[in-house]
């Protein structure tokens, strides 16, 4: 069988307009900054693990020659100690929050119930808990433990009508004085879905409620403002390409006298003073609990600078951009092919990703990277996910991306692999 065309496909006229806007892109120069070893490669998984800045490894290599190798213990004192509270003010402006109100530390999963632990303590008498079916798996199982811990109660998970689209009009409906808390992804991680964040937390506030985002489809790529927002968490290893297990952030608005469930020392108020009895720092630093993973922590300052750097606002255009040309080339070229659009076609209601469905879905996704070398991902049961991050991503990309996956599909590349999904992915 003839080797698949990788492209570029200068045969193809939509080449030249891929071109053309690659040509007219603000962030053009953006994609040299990133470790690219394999030209032939389309990455399209950026919203799962984002590329490695080059920047990263220079400032590692540092950070572990100097802080680590020479400067030993001494470097607690000289940025270690304070490192997590200076990488929530690097990341606050990119996710519209105040300097002070944001810090790094452990997973999305943990700081997710610290805050929403926290949180449910502030509501007392409060039983329900408002999320929906959209909403990523961690965040549900977080839910449930944390509203037991805080004393119990109800977490309530509102169905979505098409599995695509938030189901706004219901979370609203469900609103009422018994509502502790509501519990969201701003960008939902399959199909993409973005919510109204204002419009959910005013109605939510109404009720006296509070909400918490989950901004790890959002940040570094979504402009949010979290100016009368409770709560928000999210990962850094996403579109802000801190690095495999890079630590989350954390957003609590300051005026919330917020608790956090897992007292640690980091957390103390004076924690050299090594006293036996809690007394939490009253700023942002009490939700930390332990000693830092600093390696991972460090990793996020150079990956963080250049998203400042190129802008959030630009970022947001081109993300627009991008996925506006995904479904445009995906109707044209792989609707006739079985692919449907999986996500909202509305740009104001979609994040950075694109889903296609297709009956074939996991086999699709092993040619792809088998053969086409398009990295997507798959999600249960029929999702192939296409992350479009604008720093890195071309429309070139994404054109020769879907002309690879329409030759795959041409050419019966498909009937070598497996139906099923292997227990191991
Ligand atoms: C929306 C959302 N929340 C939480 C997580 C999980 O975060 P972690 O594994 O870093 O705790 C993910 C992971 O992809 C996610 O997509």
């Amino acid at each position: 069988m003839a080797e698949l065309g990788m492209g570029p496909f200068p045969d193809s006229a939509g080449f030249a307009e891929a071109q053309a806007h690659d040509a007219a892109d603000a962030l053009a120069e953006f994609r040299s900054r990133f470790i690219s070893d394999d030209p032939e490669l389309i990455y399209l998984d950026g919203n799962s693990l984002g590329r490695l800045p080059a920047a990263t490894s220079d400032h590692l290599e540092e950070v572990i020659a100097q802080e680590w190798g020479s400067r030993l213990i001494g470097s607690w004192g000289e940025g270690w100690w304070t490192l997590g509270r200076d990488t929530g003010d690097l990341l606050a402006p990119l996710i519209g929050a105040e300097p002070g109100s944001v810090v790094v530390a452990d997973s999305t999963t943990v700081c997710l119930f610290k805050l929403a632990w926290g949180a449910l303590r502030l509501r007392p008498g409060r039983t329900r808990v408002i999320t929906d079916d959209l909403n990523f798996p961690t965040d549900l199982y977080v839910l449930e433990a944390a509203t037991e811990a805080a004393g119990g109660g109800d977490v309530e998970v509102i169905q979505s009508h098409d599995g695509i689209n938030g189901p706004v009009e219901a979370v609203e409906a469900a609103l009422d004085a018994d509502v502790a808390l509501v519990t969201l992804s701003h960008v939902v991680f399959k199909s993409g879905y973005l919510y109204d964040m204002r419009r959910i937390t005013e109605a939510a506030h109404e009720v006296g409620a509070m909400v918490l985002w989950d901004l790890s489809h959002s940040a570094g790529v979504v402009p949010t403002d979290l100016s009368g927002v409770d709560l928000a968490v999210g990962c850094t290893y996403k579109y802000l390409n801190g690095g495999p297990g890079a630590p989350a952030f954390m957003y609590v608005n300051p005026e919330l006298p917020l608790e956090n469930p897992l007292a640690g020392w980091w957390g103390h108020r004076r924690p050299f003073d090594f006293d036996l009895e809690y007394r939490p720092a009253a700023d942002i630093a009490r939700f930390q609990t332990g000693t830092m993973p600093i390696l991972s922590l460090a990793a996020i300052t150079p990956a963080a600078q250049i998203v400042a750097e190129a802008g959030i606002g630009r970022i947001r255009a081109k993300s627009v951009a991008l996925t506006d040309y995904l479904i445009e080339l995906a109707d044209e070229v792989l609707s006739p092919l079985g692919f449907t659009i999986a996500s909202p076609r509305e740009a104001a209601r979609r994040g950075s990703h694109v889903s296609l469905r297709h009956p074939d879905a996991w086999r699709v996704v092993q040619a792809m990277i088998d053969e086409g070398r398009v990295v997507p991902d798959f999600r249960e049961p029929d999702n192939i996910r296409l992350g479009l991050a604008p720093l890195y991503v071309s429309f070139a990309d994404v054109h020769n991306a879907v002309h690879r996956i329409a030759g795959l599909m041409r050419e019966d590349r498909l009937s070598k692999y497996r139906r099923q999904r292997s227990t191991v992915t």
